[in-house]
């Protein structure tokens, strides 16, 4: 009887083997497997080994040694082997994390045992993120949060009666007189980490993936939609009506917007470390990239453009703030003097001085964000110690605290004519503030349906 069952064991076992044999596919099971424990190493820029796995064919050309794949035989695969290697040759190395799992090598093998082919529909050439963000398919929020999202983005209607915030791939829009939740757009994006409206009403957001991917798109955020307890409910992923129009597919996320004064030119930056910029004259259906500026070692953290429109400012994680020239396409200046990441930088109005922030003595900490408003000739500043402070953008000296939140300050905003500021934190709190006495006006907890118990 014992060694009945234990034939019967085997027989299921090689049923299951051949079964998922049948349909190991390059693109669904292999490509999310070598972005996962391979691309970070084996990227298309200056790839370990001279091996760049992010396409087919770069894959199967080789890197410093030939193929590493010879079809049909996984045994005699260089590829298959060093995932099975216990010396110095193992992938991923040793000292960047463990061996794939025994489940993920079999897929790998399963691979090259089949014929080490590609999809009919993927390019060989093909940029595999690219194509597997093609595959990827964005969640519908939940009703309720369960968790409370960090306040990473926020911004006020151009009209100063709503409050627009990021939310788990979703927008949020909340009436600043009453704190109630009026309108949920739900995005592709996980995250939104900077809003701009532009002058006709229209909604820039950028955001992603961490990691992942990183987007930047206009939305019309004005339409009606379903209706659901008071909530409307538009589709930001695929009502072409809402999302009007995508200006970025990055491989990380976008972290910071900025306008020219006259409504004209946009500029865009993040973990890629690239600064890019269009031309919006013609309105943002028809954006024309203009530059894509390489001048940071690092994530691009801020972007401002000087009031003439002909320099654009931007500060980094390298520790850098800089001024490109537009027109002339080169760096005009590099204020390295931060000793740490320089979250914030500010045209003067005279269009002359630049300010740039990060660590600071002011905040007890570093300061994390960096707005302006010309009406109110302010600068306001949030912190990592939980305050925001307002200064005269003039003379530099300090005007008022602004306190409350009860964790650090991702998000800050003025409204058009300076009257209000709104800061949202880590912890999903959003207060907004008369600026000229520092009190409170409202407190927003933009997870929508979570109990917080501050409430
Ligand atoms: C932490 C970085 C890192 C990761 C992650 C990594 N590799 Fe490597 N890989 C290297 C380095 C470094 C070399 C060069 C080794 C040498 O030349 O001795 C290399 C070389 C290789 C080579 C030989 C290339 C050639 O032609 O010389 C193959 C094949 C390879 N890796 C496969 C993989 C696979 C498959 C994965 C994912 C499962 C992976 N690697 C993940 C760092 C990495």
């Amino acid at each position: 009887m014992k060694i009945a069952k234990s034939i019967l064991v085997a027989c299921a076992f090689l049923i299951s083997n051949v079964a998922n044999a049948q349909n190991i596919s390059f693109i669904k099971d292999v490509a999310p497997i070598l972005k996962e424990n391979c691309f970070a190493c084996h990227g298309s820029k200056n790839p370990k080994g001279k091996l760049d796995m992010t396409k087919y064919e770069a894959l199967r050309h080789g890197g410093t040694k030939d193929d590493p794949i010879v079809v049909g035989k996984p045994d005699e695969s260089y590829f298959i082997d060093v995932l099975k290697a216990t010396d110095k040759s193992r992938m991923p190395p040793k000292e960047s994390g463990d061996a794939l799992s025994p489940e993920k090598i079999k897929i790998l093998e399963q691979w090259v045992a089949q014929g080490a082919k590609i999809d009919k529909e993927v390019d060989a050439k093909a940029d595999l993120l690219k194509e597997l963000r093609l595959r990827w398919k964005a969640p519908v929020p939940s009703a309720k949060y369960s968790f409370p999202v960090a306040a990473t983005a926020l911004a006020f209607s151009p009209d100063g009666k709503k409050i627009v915030v990021g939310g788990h791939h979703e927008i949020t829009v909340w009436d600043v007189e009453t704190a109630k939740l009026e309108k949920r757009i739900n995005t592709r994006a996980r995250r939104s980490m900077a809003f701009l409206f532009l002058p006709d009403g229209k909604l820039i957001v950028a955001g992603g993936r961490p990691g992942e991917e990183g987007d930047v798109r206009a939305y019309d955020i004005s339409s009606s939609g379903k209706i659901t307890d008071g909530v409307t409910f538009l589709d930001g992923v695929n009502d072409k009506k809402i999302m009007l129009k995508q200006l970025l597919d990055a491989d990380d996320e976008v972290l910071c917007l900025a306008l020219s004064s006259d409504g004209k030119k946009l500029a865009a930056g993040g973990c890629d470390r690239l600064l890019h910029v269009w031309d919006i004259s013609s309105g943002i259906e028809n954006a024309k990239l203009e530059q894509s500026i390489e001048n940071h070692a690092d994530w691009v953290f801020s972007a401002a453009f000087s009031p003439d429109g002909n320099f654009l400012a931007s500060s980094s994680r390298d520790k850098t703030a800089k001024v490109w020239n537009l027109a002339s396409k080169e760096s005009l200046a590099t204020f390295p003097d931060h000793q740490n990441s320089v979250y914030g930088v500010f045209f003067k109005a005279d269009g002359k001085n630049c300010y740039s922030a990060g660590d600071d003595k002011q905040h007890t900490g570093q300061i994390l964000k960096v707005v302006g408003n010309d009406k109110a000739n302010l600068i306001a500043t949030g912190g990592s110690d939980n305050t925001i402070k307002t200064w005269n953008a003039e003379s530099g000296a300090a005007v008022k605290t602004f306190a409350g939140l009860t964790d650090q300050v991702l998000s800050l905003a003025f409204n058009k004519d300076g009257s209000l500021i709104a800061g949202g934190a880590w912890n999903g709190e959003v207060i907004i503030w008369k600026t000229a006495d520092a009190v409170v006006l409202k407190k927003i907890a933009i997870s929508p349906g979570l109990q917080t118990a501050s409430k």
